[in-house]
């Protein structure tokens, strides 16, 4: 992962690079993470909610927090003492923060270019008061790219437009567009800071090209049983999958409790001893089902690990076997797993 954020950082050329680090990191965990991108370089953090900038500031008393949600009322005591910079999303949010702080006090705010959720609209600008106007109010503008996994999409330059014109009418403050697929559009969509999450656990920003960022994932579970099955056999809840030929399968203790998607049934793979092998029948709770007939007799034993996403079978992969996205994988992964983190290479190779 930092060696991720090096490549980000350097993508972004004069840019600042941030990171996003909402949803507990997308699932990996805030603690981890956070350290890791501190030490990588990182300054500057995304969250979504006033929650999670209150456990990061715990984490990193000196790092810049901003929250994309902003804040409800009653999260106001809270927003103060992490020191935490919400970003404000529309003219309710900025009324309450005018009356909530002083002018001068600095905030984020967030313009919709073309995505329709959170964001004031084109048509908010002319009514922002004066302290708007004033150098350093607003501490960051950001924007949303709907479309940038596809670089050939039309709204890419139709929000960058749009996200410059307001830039320009409230007096170009710092400003952000670019999540990780927005850095790969170039560098007319970086401004001042970018701020990738996906690409900075692994996951491709571009799916139409070869991923240039490493994995940082590796799920591996416990083979518990072996049984020979002979033809027509079925596996798995429902008897959704028969045997076409004699053969083995092996047991393993992973499941839809631990976030392996149930989409993903007969669909998925694993790694046995480093050979490709089908998932099959229908994943229960605890528990999938491999057809290990290919692999050697005698393996795999019980007590074997198997590897269920790492660098030959990544995030992208299953997730795309389960009709999802690596990213609704990534933050259901792993809740039962027991976690273990490899400190980052000194010295990575580029
Ligand atoms: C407002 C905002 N900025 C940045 C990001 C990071 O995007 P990505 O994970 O695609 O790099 C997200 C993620 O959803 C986001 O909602």
């Amino acid at each position: 992962m930092a060696a991720n954020y090096r490549w980000f950082a350097q993508r972004a050329g004069s840019a600042a690079c941030a990171a996003c680090v909402k949803a507990d990191a997308y699932g990996l965990g805030l603690t981890a993470v956070a350290r890791t991108l501190w030490q990588a370089g990182c300054r500057e953090f995304f969250v979504a909610s006033v929650g999670e900038g209150a456990a990061l500031r715990v984490l990193l008393p000196d790092a810049l927090i901003y929250v994309l949600n902003g804040y409800l009322p009653a999260e106001l005591p809270a927003l103060r003492a992490a020191r935490l910079l919400p970003v404000l999303n529309d003219p309710t949010q900025v009324a309450a923060f005018e009356a909530d702080f002083p002018a001068g006090t600095p905030a984020a705010l967030q313009i919709d270019s073309g995505m329709t959720r959170l964001g004031l609209d084109a048509g908010d600008l002319p009514a922002l008061g004066p302290r708007w106007r004033q150098p350093g109010a607003i501490a960051l503008l950001l924007s949303h790219l709907a479309c940038a996994e596809q670089p050939g999409h039309p709204l890419n330059r139709q929000q960058l437009e749009r996200f410059t014109a307001a830039w320009q009418a409230l007096g170009r403050p710092r400003a952000s567009l670019a999540n990780s697929s927005g850095v790969l559009l170039g560098s007319d969509w970086h401004f001042d800071l970018v701020r990738p999450g996906a690409g900075l656990y692994g996951l491709n920003p571009q799916p139409e090209q070869p991923n240039p960022l490493r994995p940082v994932v590796r799920l591996r579970a416990p083979v518990l049983q072996v049984r020979e099955v002979r033809e027509d056999t079925s596996v798995g809840y429902g008897a959704s999958y028969r045997m076409r030929a004699p053969g083995r399968i092996a047991t393993v203790a992973c499941g839809y409790a631990d976030g392996y998607p149930r989409a993903a049934s007969s669909r998925s793979l694993a790694l046995v001893g480093g050979r490709r092998v089908p998932l099959i029948g229908r994943l229960s709770m605890d528990l999938l089902m491999l057809d290990v007939s290919a692999l050697p007799p005698g393996t795999p034993r019980p007590g074997d690990e198997v590897e269920l996403l790492g660098t030959d079978y990544d995030v992208d992969a299953l997730a795309a076997a389960a009709g999802t996205i690596g990213y609704e994988l990534l933050t259901h992964l792993g809740r039962l797993c027991r976690r273990r983190y490899h400190p980052a290479e000194p010295n990575p190779p580029e």
